[in-house]
């Protein structure tokens, strides 16, 4: 009864993943045992993946596992005789496991164990399948906004943004807005900017010069669909400070509400 049943569930979890590759595989069973062990293997890619085989217990019988796709010889007996070093065996009693640390999708295929009984041999056939990792979904996460920080220097206020290269835009310029309008930096009086490409960041800098309260307000660059914003806030009052704590009290004026997001 309870063998009906597993024979059963092992049709039901072969066909669960018969496709005619696996089918292929598993027809070069040649053993008058039932094995315990699923001759169907799943695993992610860079997990061990584990192939067992089992023997007839308390014998002296010569173990090998090949690869059915090459017909190569990986391990006989305890010997390897692979040079990729993630093959590996482990014998656990009468288990003859092939254990391939680090598993490759190109690792998918069928492996045969093979026992020399006399006075056939016995045929185990495993089918690895290994999937590949799921990437980190780059394509699906919003796209990287830019970040833009802002900081005081003497009576200058600088604006760094950063956008990451990857972070599309493609090639698109650069632009700033203060409160939603086009800062114009051809006036060079008021602002010096300069652009910065290093490993797959853009760092574009745009420096206020004489800042005072008239250049309060939302600043913005923008790039593409890429958008990154920041509150500026020049307290005049802190240039009354004393020199020694002037530029960190008219640092710490600056808002710094990062509200860096996309729009589509
Ligand atoms: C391997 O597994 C994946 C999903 O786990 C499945 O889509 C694919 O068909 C399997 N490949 C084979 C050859 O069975
Ligand atoms: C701008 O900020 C980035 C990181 O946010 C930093 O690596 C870079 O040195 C800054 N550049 C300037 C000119 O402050
Ligand atoms: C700055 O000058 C360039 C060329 O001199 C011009 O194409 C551009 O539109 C100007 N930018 C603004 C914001 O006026």
């Amino acid at each position: 009864m309870l063998a009906e049943i597993s024979a059963i569930f092992l049709l039901l979890r072969i066909s669960d993943a018969a496709t005619p590759e696996v089918l292929s595989c598993l027809r070069l069973e040649k053993s008058p045992l039932e094995s315990p062990h699923s001759r169907v293997v799943h695993v992610e890619e860079d997990r061990p993946a584990y192939l067992h085989c089992s023997v007839p217990e308390n014998t002296n019988h010569m173990v090998a596992w090949s690869r059915a796709s090459d017909a190569a010889l990986l391990i006989a007996g305890t010997e390897t005789f692979t040079s990729d070093s993630r093959f590996q065996i482990s014998i656990r009693e009468a288990d003859y496991v092939l254990i391939i640390r680090q598993s490759l999708p190109k690792d998918s295929g069928c492996y045969l164990c093979e026992v020399n009984t006399e006075p056939d041999s016995i045929i185990v056939p495993v089918y690895l399948n290994v999937s590949r990792k799921e990437p980190i979904v780059p394509q699906l996460m919003p796209k990287k906004p830019g970040k833009l920080l802002a900081n005081m220097h003497g009576n200058e206020v600088v604006l760094n943004c950063t956008f990451s290269l990857d972070g599309g835009g493609g090639d698109e310029e650069v632009h700033w807005q203060k409160d939603d309008k086009i800062i114009d930096l051809n006036n060079t009086q008021k602002y010096v900017w300069k652009v910065k490409r290093e490993a797959g960041i853009l760092v574009h800098e745009v420096v206020i010069r004489g800042a005072s309260d008239a250049d309060d307000g939302e600043y913005a660059c923008v790039r593409g669909r890429q958008k990154a914003t920041q509150i500026v806030h020049v307290n005049l009052k802190a240039e009354a400070q004393t020199s020694r704590s002037f530029e960190r009290r008219l640092t710490q004026a600056i808002s710094f509400v990062s509200l860096g997001f996309l729009f589509v």
